[in-house]
């Protein structure tokens, strides 16, 4: 072979490689190209070595001329690498991409049953006048529902509340164990645990052998509130109450005390708010009278005091107990409490 030859076949050669390494795709097909023209059996691997057959004048050109040749496909090899790689990212990245116009997903938020919520404004505005919030059990004993609250056993009282007993009794065959039909029983277990001053809440769940029609639910709640310490007065009791009307209902209510029997509590009241509906005009709301009834309330019963241990001639004391879901139908115009655990999303959704 002589050197022209040799050059031409070169040139040739490196024509033809640089126009497939042009047509190579993907790294494989780069692989595969690499392999035939620069690998150890390699087409131009093949003609450097056939160099060495050439006559010693002629090889210096003919070497020089493949080694640059190699180089050649070499550094197009590398460029061809980096582009395959670029595209690969773009591509990639084109795959990835985030269609921001379209509509996102809606969440669905839920939020606070409307008696939680009820519960909640009510406790806020006593904490707001230095009360505390406590919760007691809704399994109670009869002790602490009925006699530590002056209603022993047999007293006609205990018609006032209808009672779902647990299967138990003590040695005399009497019931001991109900669900609680009021929150007042937490009356008698905060006093035993503590000294006055006392200033209490108690919000919770209260049971009732009950017919249920659309005041009546055989569950519900209740907030329980008491305040015992020295001097405390029926004006501490209207001051404290007045102003929880106000602060639910507006405030330009007007309140009405009238006397009703409790008998955990002497006085016994109960509560009225002019109608915030017809401004005491009188409308169905407040059955054409101007008043709502929205509370019972009265000041500690003595013996009550003394069951726990307080001296009734040296502590006095107010308490009062409210239904939450009855206050929310009165402010929000519901006129079936049973709405309030039906479960339906149309009603719940409004609170
Ligand atoms: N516990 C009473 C009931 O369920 C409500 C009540 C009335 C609570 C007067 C009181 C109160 O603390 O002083 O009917």
């Amino acid at each position: 072979m002589t050197t022209q030859d040799l050059l031409q076949t070169i040139e040739a050669l490196t024509t033809r490689a640089l126009r497939e390494l042009q047509a190579a795709r993907d790294l494989e097909a780069l692989e595969a190209w690499r392999v035939s023209y620069l690998g150890r059996r390699g087409q131009l691997t093949q003609m450097l070595r056939s160099v060495g057959a050439l006559s010693a004048e002629e090889r210096p050109a003919g070497g020089a001329a493949a080694n640059r040749a190699k180089e050649a496909l070499e550094s197009a090899l590398e460029r061809r690498q980096e582009e395959l790689k670029a595209t690969a990212l773009e591509r990639g990245l084109a795959e990835e991409r985030l269609d921001v116009t379209l509509p996102g997903r809606t969440l669905n938020l839920g939020r606070l049953h409307p008696t939680t919520q009820m519960v909640r404004e009510i406790c806020n505005i006593f904490v707001s006048m230095g009360f505390q919030v406590m919760e007691g059990p809704e399994v109670e004993w009869d002790r602490y529902n009925f006699e530590m609250l002056n209603i022993p056993k047999e007293h006609p009282a205990r018609d006032m509340w209808d009672t779902l007993w647990i299967d138990r009794v003590d040695d005399l065959g009497e019931r001991t164990m109900l669900l609680r039909t009021h929150t007042s029983p937490m009356q008698a277990r905060i006093m035993e645990q503590t000294r006055p001053p006392v200033r209490v809440v108690v919000p919770g769940k209260c049971y009732r052998y009950e017919a249920t029609d659309a005041t009546h639910e055989w569950h519900f709640h209740q907030i329980e509130g008491l305040a015992v310490d020295e001097g405390i007065t029926f004006a501490d009791l209207k001051g404290t109450l007045y102003e929880l009307a106000r602060r639910i209902f507006g405030a330009e209510r007007k309140v009405r005390f009238r006397v009703d029997y409790f008998p955990f509590v002497e006085p016994g009241v109960d509560m009225s708010i002019d109608c915030f509906r017809c401004k005491g005009q009188g409308c169905s709301l407040c059955k054409n009278t101007g008043w709502i009834e929205i509370l019972g309330a009265g000041m500690v019963h003595p013996k009550v005091l003394e069951g726990v241990g307080y001296d009734p001639n040296v502590y006095t004391g107010f308490a009062f107990g409210l239904g939450p879901e009855r206050i929310a139908m009165l402010k929000y115009g519901i006129d079936d409490i049973r709405h309030f655990y039906a479960n339906d999303l149309r009603f719940l959704r409004q609170f």
